[in-house]
């Protein structure tokens, strides 16, 4: 049975549906964006996920967003007296989940609230009030009568250290909140539509867990030692149920690539403080992009031992000011600085909340230190905008790309000479491409282009994975390609291959026009094309992104395309 409420006026509705034997969702549809998070860049709104579980006990998994607060409390009134509630189990006390908990403790003061030892004391501060609690860790089992045993997993960093999950035995339902989730919104309860979802889960994951992959990968051998899991209950989304070993495969094949990077960066943040976990997931992401391996560490919570051995085994480091007078965080700070070792490459930045402390004495004991400065320090003076997420992003690729270079020197040397050249022989064109999406522009010059369909009218283009305009460049995007001019571009080709700094204006100086889907026209170009991306294809260090081209013109018939010969294949 499905069930939708449509408050359309705010896109804002409810569905219900009974999913398993006893088991019923409250999913929160939210159907527009409506504040910028890094990972919500392909702009398909997103759902929060709630369970109800009616064994002889009654547990509520999970809550809301507050901006469902009537909605929810109303749905949730609907389905049962919250009275006869005796359980409300948090898998993660981000506010998207747990936003709604103080208001159903109001409604009901008997539940007991069952967690991880962190999120009960994370819960603390939020609620601010006294209630029962039952601290769980992993194996640790909970009996609801009709079969009903819920077993917790411990599933730290995913994406907070706070995080659980918890399987119930008699459904084979396992509910795992942001783990295998996906900021897609729509109607459909379940993955049955695997290709309009993938790419939304893809993003999803390279935003969210991508930073966090060692800590997917033990959550995964948690989870290997369970019975058969049918359906992957999570916190936004879609659930799964038609693709679920696919899906879960997916996270272990792509958190294994992930570790195996050559070299590490540890990203510091602070939950709950300011913006801090959102400017560092998109100092990961950026980080990552490069082909550098991530480890976040919430400094509110780390033990110091595993920040000792965490910093001995990073080649950088990224620490995110926390909150002035927390003890935890302080002491995590300290032995940062105490493990630091001066071939180490270090970036910092403000996490604008209420009280941070200084980055500048911070900053120069890592310079005494003698490590190196991979960006210049991110000082955030206002809520963080779109652009301050971009900025956030380049910052963290050009400091994956410090660590990168000599590699990719390397690679380039190491091809067989014939080979090398022979592939070199590929000719292209010369190409740039514009794209404009919120309040962000970005531009790349290109080569490797080509028409690749009639009906519709479509072509590739191949993007280096570390390229910034590859996150203005994800399924649904517009973006403009500029055909550049034999004889004619060099100006073009110039500015544009310049190593622009995090965040800054690639446009500054340069002859543009406004095209129909928002982007930028180079004046100077001799052709362009206004396109859309249908799709993306993985292939190795690039994206090969297909789309399908809307309109275009052509400024001078006569004129010929500027050519792009190599001398060798292994370079563009
Ligand atoms: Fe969906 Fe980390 O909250």
């Amino acid at each position: 049975m499905v069930a939708t409420t449509d408050r359309s006026e705010k896109r804002l509705s409810i569905q219900t549906a009974e999913i398993a034997a006893d088991t019923t969702t409250i999913r929160s549809l939210d159907w527009d964006r409506d504040r910028f998070d890094i990972e919500f860049g392909l702009q398909n709104g997103t759902t929060y996920n709630s369970y109800l579980i009616r064994g002889d006990k009654i547990a509520l998994v999970d809550t809301s967003h507050e901006k469902f607060r009537q909605l929810y409390l109303d749905t949730l009134q609907g389905l049962i007296d919250p009275k006869e509630i005796d359980y409300l189990i948090i898998s993660h006390t981000e506010p998207d989940h747990s936003g709604l908990v103080k208001d159903v403790l109001q409604l009901a003061p008997q539940i007991t609230v069952v967690g991880a030892k962190v999120a009960i004391q994370f819960l603390k501060d939020l609620v601010h009030q006294p209630f029962e609690q039952q601290i769980v860790k992993n194996g640790d089992q909970l009996d609801l009568g009709k079969g009903h045993v819920l077993e917790f997993v411990n599933a730290p960093n995913l994406h907070w250290p706070d995080t659980i999950f918890s399987y119930d035995a008699g459904t084979q339902v396992m509910f795992t909140c942001d783990a295998f989730g996906m900021h897609y919104c729509s109607e459909a309860t379940f993955d049955e539509d695997l290709g309009a979802i993938e790419p939304d889960y893809r993003f999803y994951y390279e935003c969210l867990m991508a930073p966090n992959a060692r800590s997917v990968l033990s959550a995964l051998k948690r989870m290997d030692k369970l019975p058969e899991v049918t359906m992957v209950a999570n916190g936004h989304g879609p659930l799964l149920q038609h693709n679920v070993s696919e899906l879960i495969e997916r996270y272990r094949r792509w958190s294994q690539a992930q570790t195996k990077a050559e070299k590490l960066v540890v990203v510091f943040y602070s939950s709950d403080y300011g913006y801090s976990d959102r400017l560092s997931q998109a100092i990961a992401r950026g980080i990552t992009k490069a082909g550098v391996g991530v480890e976040m560490l919430d400094l509110k919570s780390a033990d110091p031992q595993e920040v000792q051995e965490i910093v001995n085994r990073a080649a950088g480091m990224v620490v995110g000011m926390p909150p002035a007078g927390n003890t935890t965080a302080t002491a995590a700070v300290s032995t940062v600085l105490a493990a630091a070792k001066s071939k180490q490459i270090i970036g910092v930045f403000e996490s604008y909340g209420e009280d941070d402390e200084p980055i500048d004495p911070l900053l120069s004991q890592f310079r005494n230190l003698g490590l190196k400065e991979a960006f210049p320090s991110i000082r955030i003076k206002e809520v963080p905008s779109e652009a301050t997420y971009q900025l956030c992003e380049e910052a963290g690729t050009d400091l994956g790309q410090l660590l990168t270079r000599d590699r990719g020197i390397k690679q380039r040397k190491s091809l067989d000479g014939d080979l090398d050249k022979a592939l070199g022989r590929i000719s292209t064109g010369l190409y740039i491409i514009t794209a404009h999406k919120g309040d962000l522009k970005s531009a790349m010059l290109a080569s490797w282009v080509t028409q690749a369909s009639f009906q519709p009218l479509g072509l590739t283009i191949a993007v280096a994975k570390d390229r910034a305009i590859e996150s203005l460049m994800q399924v649904g995007d517009r973006f403009v390609l500029n055909i550049l001019e034999e004889g004619n571009y060099q100006g073009l080709m110039k500015h544009f291959l310049k190593r622009f700094k995090p965040g800054a204006d690639r446009f500054a100086g340069v002859k543009t026009q406004l095209a129909t889907n928002g982007s930028p026209i180079l004046t100077d170009a001799l052709a362009y094309l206004e396109c859309q991306v249908a799709s993306r294809m993985e292939c190795s260090d690039h994206w090969i992104v297909y789309a399908t081209v809307d309109t275009g013109r052509v400024s001078k018939s006569d004129a010929l395309t500027a050519v792009h010969h190599r001398k060798v294949g292994n370079y563009y």
